[in-house]
């Protein structure tokens, strides 16, 4: 089938077209219809059938001949460790973590929050989870302690597994005193925390909360699969919006299931038993899906690999990893690649390995920038297939089928709607625009499955950040355009989130953090552009009348006082001191024009500015710190 007509099916019978492609999962009850929508503009999926993810992930792979087949390939240039995992061996594992937790009162519905580094025990503590039908949330090592308190509050987990450390470049993450201050600061207390105790750093365990994560699971019973329905919550996944309050999204069991396994050939053109590496973290969308979940439904083999495109120890590393394992298909952020070419532009470390066995190369996470696209596909001879996704939809919006139909390439395009997702630029009326023009990307409901049906315990939130703006739509936050061959165009947030080395960030977050500086009486953060990590964020911050301290010295410690609250992922390291902020008329902050002066582009003068003059003040405090030069 062309994937013209299978697009066009999804669209035009989504219940019979997602049953047909739920055959490639194991139900303990199979569905009898795939759309709920009774509920709509809340859509539900498979909610009639049961399920477990762990047994379709891990227990029938080992039952249809794949024990002996490796899983997971731990590979940690940080730690010098290399390490293969077969199937058997992981439902071993996965079993017996999971029957350890069962027996502390783990049952299915209960939250578990894992705060782990790159290491093959995060996936196992995930695919625990699953087994028991508990409801995970992995929180980023590069958060910082309140980041991770927020979210116990929020998800009032009954356990936490963590790790005792993470691996930076040329430090120690200690987790266990991260968590300790998070354990402090939140009001729920959950009952007890697992810790992985790694050779870099043995933690103090707390007595009588924490448990070592070996000793707990000595002489345990192994735990069963438990079936769970089909729009049982997987997990809960914590994402910047627009203010500190990080929005919790839901994924729901079976259309993740039935989602995740159709990518794996058609998207992403990689055959069960095949290798395929997403070098991502655990701690995003991306690595649940696709380090975790995904490769492992397929009985494929993934990679959970511990270190940084370059300087761990060069930038052959990917190449290296590539070459060892014969990765069929590679998934990673631009950004990544930036770092690569800046580093070897030559691309003399490629020269020194054989990376034959790639047949595509995937990016996403942000923008694709033509250059770092053409550097890849000169430099791999394969094709780079860039593909847009968020963390609410789970997997791709819009991708380039390589299983299914290899379409054109369109360099600056993640291409076409993947199944299910009818993708429409919307003017500020809420109606559709002609081909080539800009606007709001939404897409028409209901979304495919696989993606969220609500935020935890939030459906007002969830119902306002996306459904309400544009009814019969899910508001993506994104703009752009659709092509007139059906390609679309991401250009631009519509919202203040922006997207740094990958990763997504609120600048309201940041703002709040900046406020409760005591000198600091307004600010506003931006993201200004930055070659290798896409976007940076940069702060403005306005002193309370009287303040005659150093400006130096108090920039310093806004900056410390963000990667104190958020994290070091935050990568806030820029701020200007200035006189006033430009605004509107009704007291808006302009922060589009800001980026605009910032990164020396053109800007129209907003009608509704208040005070012209205000700009010229913000391109000198700009020019002070090495933007705004045009
Ligand atoms: N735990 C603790 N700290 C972390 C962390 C983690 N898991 N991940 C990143 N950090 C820290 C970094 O050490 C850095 O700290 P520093 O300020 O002390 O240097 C900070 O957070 C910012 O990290 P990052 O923006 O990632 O920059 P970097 O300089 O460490 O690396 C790249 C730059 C481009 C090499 C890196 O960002 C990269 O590989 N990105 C790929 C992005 C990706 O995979 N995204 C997932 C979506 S597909
Ligand atoms: P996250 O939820 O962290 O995956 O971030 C999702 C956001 O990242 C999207 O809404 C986009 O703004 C941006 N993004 C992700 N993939 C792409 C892509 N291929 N092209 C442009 N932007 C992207």
């Amino acid at each position: 089938m062309s994937y013209a007509d299978v697009y066009r099916r999804s669209i035009d019978d989504p219940n019979g077209f997602w049953l047909e492609q739920a055959q490639a999962i194991d139900w303990d009850t199979a569905p009898t219809r795939a759309l709920f929508d009774e509920g709509a503009p809340i859509y539900e999926w498979f909610k009639d059938a049961e399920v477990n993810t762990c047994w379709n992930a891990v227990d029938r792979h080992v039952a249809g001949g794949r024990g002996n087949q490796v899983a997971i390939i731990y590979d940690s240039p940080v730690t010098h460790t290399r390490q293969e995992i077969t199937y058997a061996e992981l439902l071993e594992r996965v079993s017996s973590l999971a029957g350890a937790l069962k027996a502390k009162g783990i049952e299915k519905g209960d939250r578990v929050i894992i705060y782990m580094p790159m290491v093959p025990q995060a996936l196992e503590a995930m695919l625990a989870c699953a087994r028991l039908g508990a409801i995970h949330s992995v929180v980023f090592g590069g958060f910082a302690a309140r980041e991770l308190a927020t979210r116990i509050d929020d998800a009032k987990p009954k356990a936490i597994i963590a790790a005792s450390c993470g691996i930076e470049p040329g430090r120690v993450v200690h987790y266990k005193p991260l968590l300790d201050g998070a354990m402090d600061m939140a009001t729920h207390k959950p009952d007890f925390c697992v810790i992985y105790q790694r050779e870099q750093e043995v933690a103090h365990l707390t007595p009588g909360r924490d448990v070592d994560w070996h000793e707990f699971q000595y002489g345990i019973e192994p735990a069963a699969c438990v079936p769970v329905r089909g729009d049982h919550p997987a997990y809960i996944l914590y994402t910047s919006g627009t203010t500190g309050q990080p929005k919790g999204v839901l994924r729901a069991t079976g259309g993740h299931l039935v989602a995740l396994a159709w990518t794996m050939k058609n998207l992403y053109n990689v055959n069960p038993g095949e290798v395929f590496w997403s070098a991502s973290d655990v701690g995003w969308v991306v690595g649940h899906s696709y380090i975790v979940y995904a490769p492992l439904l397929h009985g494929a083999t993934t990679i959970v690999f511990e270190g940084k495109p370059v300087g761990t120890p060069d930038a052959g590393t990917f190449w290296r990893i590539i070459d060892q394992n014969k990765v069929v298909s590679f998934f990673t952020a631009p950004t990544a690649f930036r770092a690569i070419k800046r580093e070897d532009p030559k691309g003399e470390f490629l020269a020194k390995y054989n990376t034959s066995s790639l047949r595509a190369l995937f990016l996403a996470g942000e923008r694709a920038d033509p250059d770092t696209v053409i550097w890849a596909q000169q430099k791999l001879g394969v094709p780079v297939i860039d593909h847009w996704w968020q963390t609410e939809t789970g997997w791709a919006i819009c991708g380039n089928p390589q299983g299914l139909e290899p379409l054109p390439v369109k360099i600056g395009s993640p291409s076409v709607p993947m199944p299910g997702y009818d993708v429409q630029v919307l003017d500020e009326g809420g109606h559709p625009v002609k081909a080539g023009d800009l606007g709001a990307i939404a897409i028409k409901l209901p979304l495919p499955p696989g993606t969220l049906p609500n935020l935890w315990n939030a459906e007002a939130r969830f119902r306002k950040s996306y459904l309400d703006h544009f009814p019969g739509y899910y508001e993506t936050g994104d703009a752009g355009y659709i092509d007139e061959d059906g390609y679309v165009y991401i250009m631009a947030r519509t919202d203040d989130v922006i997207n740094v080395a990958g990763h997504r960030l609120s600048t309201g977050a940041m703002e709040e953090v900046l406020a409760s500086h005591p000198d600091v009486g307004e600010c506003a953060v931006i993201g200004v552009a930055d070659e290798l990590k896409g976007q940076l964020p940069l702060g403005f911050l306005c002193l309370n009348k009287g303040c005659n301290r150093d400006h130096a010295e108090i920039v310093k410690e806004t900056v410390g006082l963000v990667r104190d609250k958020i994290g070091p992922v935050a990568a806030f390291k820029l701020a200007v001191v200035v006189d006033r902020l430009p605004k509107t008329r009704s007291g808006k902050i302009l922060r589009a024009t800001m980026v605009k002066i910032a990164d020396a582009e053109d800007y129209k003068m907003p009608a509704t500015i208040d005070d012209p003059a205000i700009l010229d003040e913000i391109a000198v405090a700009l020019r002070t710190i090495g933007y705004a030069n045009r």
